[in-house]
């Protein structure tokens, strides 16, 4: 599958929900299963008022439709499906494998996954079966080939959904089949158990292996295990995940020409599949995204999760599968939105290149885990300002719908690894306090408050198209990504690099000769030891800047110092450096700077690089381009509680007025359509 076929595919449903032109998609999942038949027609009725064009049915259909292993029922659905049919609403048509039903894990217990300490789960749950399980996948084979079928040419199936986020809760199983598939995944990786060993670094502590069966999971270890050998079945983890959807992907492309997708999650708190892998291979990249209120500012997680998913779009339109319109129930604190959020959200998502806002659910549960879990339709009813506001988010979308298939404009790229991330985060790291995420959000915030839209992109990646790179605390790097990272500034571009970067390479090995092993050349320097700080220390550097976490003893050899530590434990060595290289430059940070110097760092950088840096930009107002093929369209979000006046002259979408100098009240969104400003 090619990114030309993901943007059709996504194409395809915003042109065919309305003969009148592009539209975005609004939809939900919706689960009549948790109803009686009288809710139907009215939950229909009100999808066709509030504008729902596109609703994901059958996700947790698996024990309706497959009663008992004999006995297949496709009454209900086809009955749903002739209700949303008949109202002109496509479906989002769910493979139904998500969670398998009771009878099969009595059947055969075998495919419950088992934990790192040996814990097998029980059923009661969702999503309780190991992703190598063979007796697993072969009821799943069979349930995906009858309900595609049944309706893999219904005229209102516009989208699969295989499973629904997959990995979710059972990436990582350490059960017996779950070991003897991560044997054959590692044959085929190495050939031969001495080149596994090598990889491995299997000489350390006597781990030498001598046959595939010695090798098992990164199961429970009394001290520290091989990093290598959990790196590699963190791969495996998310390829055989990656395999069960692949499964259903091959099963559906047969039996039907619909477009296949699946929910990806982009969020803080999944990391176990390596979603660059997978983008190609959906039809629609589609990505599920909550607000985390355990992070500090969580619309600026919701910027980078969008930022992320038009990255594995590969920057064009993608779909937003699920977001809620309120509250969710799996957080410690379940915190509602407030007025005007949902807009505020949903049109952050728009901004950052979603063509689709659709959300989980469309009727919020009377009974089970997710009672509490907002939806479209609230527990009180359409007497209620959720709902108002769901009428009112519908209507935003279709007065700024002439944005639907134009693309996100940015100048700065991040190089973002899922890889690297599982590196980063193994134990036995120089200090604990270094954690992958944590570092990526810290350089994207800056960047967010600075007015800096940026890409997210895979290592390796094509940069030409970027005037700057960061690379932030990019650990595990392999030669080749890390040399078009040296290219690109080789070429006249600038990369920002940040500490603990350039470490290791794919089997974990640390690049000898001086850190950051793969990017000495390029920022012209070399660290020969590291010199973390204690728990809530700091440091100060020349320039007034406060660091944290995080020092190193830096030695230029081509590089400008341009600030130093003040304190120890490095007192008067280099902490900010920067290195002209080839026709561009490269900037080293060795160290964690405060919130406001980092920001002053990039955007310093990025006004060097000739990055469009918005002049005056006000904190707290998000503001994005998307261009079409004959305008622009600037997007304002203020997630400020104070009005904001923006000079800018064209055409306002969401009040439909000129404008030359734009009000933005406190929480409100304005998109206005400008004259493109280049080609
Ligand atoms: C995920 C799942 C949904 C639902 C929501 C609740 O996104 O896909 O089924 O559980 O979380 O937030």
């Amino acid at each position: 599958m090619t990114l030309g076929t993901v943007r059709s595919a996504l194409e395809g449903l915003t042109t065919d929900v309305d003969e009148s032109g592009s539209r975005f998609v609004f939809g939900c999942d919706y689960n009549p299963e948790q109803w009686d038949r009288s809710v139907w027609e009215e939950d229909i009725r009100l999808m066709v008022e509030s504008g729902v064009s596109l609703v994901a049915i059958n996700v947790f259909g698996w024990a309706q439709l497959q009663p008992n292993p004999d006995e297949f029922d496709f009454s209900a659905l086809d009955d749903i499906i002739g209700l949303l049919h008949g109202a002109g609403i496509g479906i989002n048509l769910g493979t139904g494998t998500s969670s398998p039903p009771p009878w099969l894990s009595t059947l055969h217990p075998e495919i419950l996954p088992v934990s790192q300490e040996g814990l097998r789960a029980w059923p009661g749950g969702r999503q309780a079966y190991c992703p190598s399980s063979p007796v697993f996948r072969a009821a799943a084979e069979r349930l995906v080939t009858a309900v595609a079928t049944r309706y893999g040419s219904h005229p209102a199936v516009r989208l699969w959904h295989v499973s629904n986020e997959l990995g979710c809760h059972n990436a990582l199983c350490y059960c017996d089949v779950s070991a003897d598939a991560f044997r054959r995944w590692l044959e085929q990786k190495y050939g031969t158990v001495e080149a596994l060993n090598r990889a491995w670094g299997t000489a350390f502590w006597s781990q030498h292996y001598g046959a595939w069966e010695e090798i098992l999971p990164p199961r429970r270890t009394l001290s520290s295990g091989n990093p290598a050998q959990a790196l590699d079945f963190s791969r495996f983890s998310s390829d055989e995940v990656l395999e069960c959807y692949l499964i259903e992907e091959r099963i559906l492309r047969r039996l039907s020409d619909v477009p296949v997708t699946t929910n990806f999650m982009v969020t803080s708190h999944i990391r176990t599949q390596d979603y660059w892998q997978w983008a190609p291979l959906v039809d629609v990249v589609a990505n599920d995204h909550y607000l985390d209120h355990r992070l500090p500012v969580p619309h600026q997680e919701l910027s980078f999760s969008a930022d992320g998913t038009r990255g594995l779009a590969g920057g064009r339109p993608w779909m937003l599968m699920e977001q809620s319109t309120g509250a969710v129930n799996w957080q410690p604190r379940n915190i509602a939105k407030q007025p005007g959020e949902l807009i505020r959200n949903s049109l952050a998502h728009v901004a950052r290149g979603a063509d689709a806002i659709c959300f989980f659910q469309w009727r919020a549960s009377a009974q089970g885990t997710e009672k509490f879990h907002s939806a479209l339709l609230p527990h009180a009813g359409t007497d209620s300002r959720k709902w108002h506001e769901v009428l009112e988010l519908s209507r935003t979308l279709d007065a700024i719908r002439e944005v639907v298939g134009t693309e996100v404009v940015a100048e700065v790229a991040m190089v973002f690894s899922w890889e690297t991330w599982w590196a980063t985060d193994l134990d036995s790291h120089p200090s604990e306090e270094v954690r992958y995420l944590d570092q990526v959000h810290k350089i994207y915030r800056a960047l967010w408050e600075a007015g800096i839209t940026v890409d997210l992109v895979a290592p390796g990646a094509d940069l030409s198209r970027y005037r700057m790179v960061v690379v932030p605390s990019l650990y595990l790097v392999r030669d080749h990504e890390a040399a078009t990272i040296s290219d690109f500034a080789a070429a006249g571009g600038t990369v920002v690099v940040t500490y603990f970067s350039g470490i290791v390479d794919e089997d974990d090995r640390v690049r000898l000769g001086g850190y950051p092993g793969a990017f000495t050349e390029l920022l012209g320097l070399r660290t020969e030891e590291f010199f973390p700080l204690p728990e809530g220390a700091q440091t100060r550097l020349d320039n007034g800047a406060t660091a944290s976490i995080w020092t190193e003893r830096i030695q230029t050899t081509t590089a400008d110092t341009v600030s130093s530590f003040l304190d120890a434990p490095l007192p008067g060595e280099p902490a900010l450096t920067v290195n002209e290289f080839g026709s561009g430059r490269a900037w080293y940070l060795g160290t964690d700077l405060d919130h406001d110097h980092l920001w002053e760092l990039l955007e310093q950088a990025a006004l060097g690089a000739g990055v469009t840096v918005p002049p005056a930009h006000v904190t707290g107002i998000e503001s994005v381009l998307r261009r079409g093929p004959e305008a622009d369209y600037r997007f304002f979000i203020n997630h400020t509680g104070l009005p904001h006046t923006h000079t800018i002259s064209g055409h306002e979408l969401i009040t439909d007025q000129p404008v030359t100098s734009l009000e933005i009240p406190a929480g409100a969104v304005r998109v206005v359509r400008t004259e493109r400003t280049e080609s």
